[in-house]
């Protein structure tokens, strides 16, 4: 199923076209099945109903552990790096890998797990995230894993939409120089989540912890009343596999829901084509496995394929710029996939930090989670590939399960800031604000979907309308991407940003209601908006207008209030970079804030700022712009 030269690829793009089901179908033979499928797809966009490899079954582990034992029982499967270079890495082999797993799995039985259940994962990034996640799928439990960063009330929100019945954490984690209490934050999220009724907490940071009695077991204790046999629970192809939550337009994050059969495939087979991966190569994706990209490229395509897979609890400064390279020397890391934000942040410490490193062994490097800028690409091509190592462009969503465009290593020619073409399977289509397609090349427009691939979401958690609302309503037969894009004479694709109301903040989605919805919680606070602006690292930063009447002068306290409030009703991810207090907002007469303008005025523009006879009150505008010239 690999693709070698650009002819091929032209060729099953061809095919995934014209036939997609005799191409899928194809490519899900070089997966493990209990059951064949009767038909490999069944779809409509209206509902949305969207059904592959109806009637197979299978068990994900399998197909990510069983079936490598045999031939590669001995080869490293994970190699977790710890935040301490100090500490020892540890390899996980794919036999030890099976054997945790299904020793865990059997503790998650033992309290009371059953296939079906939701269980939320809140963990640091240690080999013991990657087991918990798998022993879910091995018995058929739904994790959510939730990322490392949110706070208490994100997580009891999230256990509660999905009704999780059961935690897995551990005492805290490492992040760089710091360290996050995470029992702490699950014991604070638990109080308001009545349908938890164990917590499962792993000894990581060694750091004094309350265990509540007949809730909280330790890992540790647990493991040693189970063995390490567990049979894998057979799953129907549609049946859910995980939920991941993600940040919309609206205030309320979604969960979006992926299904056993379809994302295995898609996730296998885009690791496999994209990385060009080949057997006895070291991978490396510095994603968080509490994000999709660590889902789909840590854990499940990387596995799936029998690759070894680099997992990392640290961050890319500690305890010098210099980690990821010396990671990459010491591991001799083949594929390097990582997001611009990490790029920007590491040029910004010039080359000293190269100085000595050996990145020989790099052959392939990867981007992903937001826009790269040409600057950043070219560092990226010159300084860590020495111009010889493919960069491919990844441009995918947490919904679409998989990398969508993006070129294939060594085979598809790049071109910086592109993600160039849609790997097979994929039906981009660019359209104008009323839904009609704009055809030929040099042209842009909102970017679509217009026909099903295996690894796209079936649905969002206990709300399929919200699913059909999001993605399928804003333009007829079309799944909606939420992106702005390029085709250009060369019918490369260029994602230019999202056109919603979605900040992508370092590569993280935040939606600009959910920020305000936090902000608004803060007493005294009666009104805000928060718009993105252009941020050297971070790519988007947050712009935050606060209406807070009765501050009485204390300015800087008060903003050091509201930064505290957003961080512990979100997370710190979602702190706004800069707060401007205003008396008014700019609004239209039927009361909607108009954003453009804001959001220009937080691009540092004072003169055009468009149309602004339909606002209430123009005076308002007048006031800001002074005002945000005082910052
Ligand atoms: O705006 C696009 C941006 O990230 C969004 C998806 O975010 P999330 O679901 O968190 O998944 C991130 C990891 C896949 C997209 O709608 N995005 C992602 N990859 C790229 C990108 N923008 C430009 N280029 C990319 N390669």
């Amino acid at each position: 199923m690999q693709i070698t030269s650009f002819e091929q690829y032209e060729q099953d793009y061809k095919k995934s076209v014209e036939n997609p089901e005799q191409f899928w179908g194809e490519v899900a033979q070089n997966f493990q099945w209990r059951k064949p499928w009767f038909k490999v797809l069944s779809w409509n966009f209206q509902d949305p109903e969207i059904k592959w490899f109806e009637g197979a079954k299978l068990n994900i582990t399998e197909n990510c552990l069983d079936r490598h034992l045999a031939t590669n029982g001995d080869k490293p499967a994970i190699i977790w790096e710890p935040n301490n270079p100090e500490e020892e890495s540890v390899t996980l082999t794919y036999k030890m890998l099976h054997e945790r797993v299904c020793r865990f799995a059997n503790v998650l039985k033992r309290n009371g797990a059953k296939k079906g259940d939701r269980i939320c994962i809140y963990m640091p990034m240690v080999p013991e995230l990657a087991i918990a996640v798998l022993a879910c799928a091995r018995i058929g439990a739904v994790h959510s894993v939730i990322f490392g960063g949110f706070s208490a009330k994100s997580i009891a929100d999230r256990i509660n939409d999905s009704q999780c019945k059961l935690v897995i954490t551990a005492d805290g984690a490492h992040r760089g120089s710091k360290q996050i209490p995470l029992k702490d934050v699950i014991d604070d999220a638990l109080i308001g989540c009545p349908t938890v009724e164990k917590c499962i907490v792993l000894t990581h940071v060694r750091t004094p912890v309350s265990m509540l009695k007949g809730r909280d077991v330790w890992w540790e204790d647990e493991v040693k009343h189970v063995n390490d046999i567990c049979e894998a629970e057979e799953m129907d192809a549609e049946d859910m596999l995980f939920i991941l939550y993600t940040s919309g337009s609206t205030g309320k994050p979604k969960g979006v829901v992926h299904t056993c059969g379809g994302y295995m495939v898609y996730a296998g087979y885009t690791f496999s084509n994209v990385f060009n991966y080949q057997p006895g190569e070291v991978y490396f994706c510095t994603a968080d496995i509490g994000w999709i990209t660590g889902h789909s490229y840590i854990v499940y395509g990387p596995l799936s394929q029998g690759a070894t897979s680099v997992l990392f609890e640290g961050i890319p400064t500690y305890p010098s710029p210099s980690r990821f390279w010396d990671i990459v020397e010491k591991h001799q890391v083949n594929t390097l996939y990582t997001a611009p934000t990490a790029i920007r942040s590491l040029m910004s410490f010039g080359e000293e930090p190269l100085h000595g490193k050996n990145l020989s062994s790099i052959r392939v490097l990867g981007s992903v989670g937001e826009p790269i800028n040409e600057e950043a690409w070219h560092w990226f091509d010159e300084k860590i590939g020495h111009g010889k190592a493919p960069i491919v462009d990844t441009w995918w969503q947490t919904e679409t399960g998989g990398i969508m465009i993006s070129p294939i290593a060594s085979v598809t020619q790049t071109k910086p800031s592109f993600a160039t073409l849609p790997l097979p399977g994929v039906q981009p289509i660019l359209v104008d604000e009323n839904g009609n397609e704009i055809e030929g090349n040099g042209v842009s427009g909102n970017l679509c979907i217009k026909f099903p691939w295996p690894g796209m979401l079936r649905t969002t958690y206990g709300d399929h309308e919200r699913c059909k609302q999001t993605y399928f309503s804003t333009y007829e037969n079309l799944y909606f991407t939420g992106d702005g894009c390029l085709r250009d004479e060369d019918g490369y694709y260029r994602i230019t940003g999202r056109v919603d109301d979605v900040l992508n903040v370092s590569g993280h989605r935040i939606g600009t209601a959910e920020v305000e919805n936090a902000i608004n919680m803060h007493a005294g606070v009666v009104e805000s908006a928060v718009v993105g602006y252009p941020h050297d690292v971070k790519g988007q930063g947050i712009f935050a207008f606060v209406i807070y009447p009765e501050m009485h002068g204390e300015a800087e306290l008060s903003k050091k209030d509201i930064l505290q409030t957003v961080t512990r009703v979100i997370g710190a991810i979602a702190k706004p970079d800069k707060i401007l207090f205003v008396s008014g907002l700019p609004k239209t007469r039927s009361g909607k804030i108009m954003r453009r303008i804001l959001r220009k005025i937080a691009e540092g523009e004072t003169t055009n700022l468009g149309d602004t006879s339909t606002l209430l009150d123009p005076a308002v505008v007048e006031e800001i712009i002074e005002a945000a010239k005082q910052m």
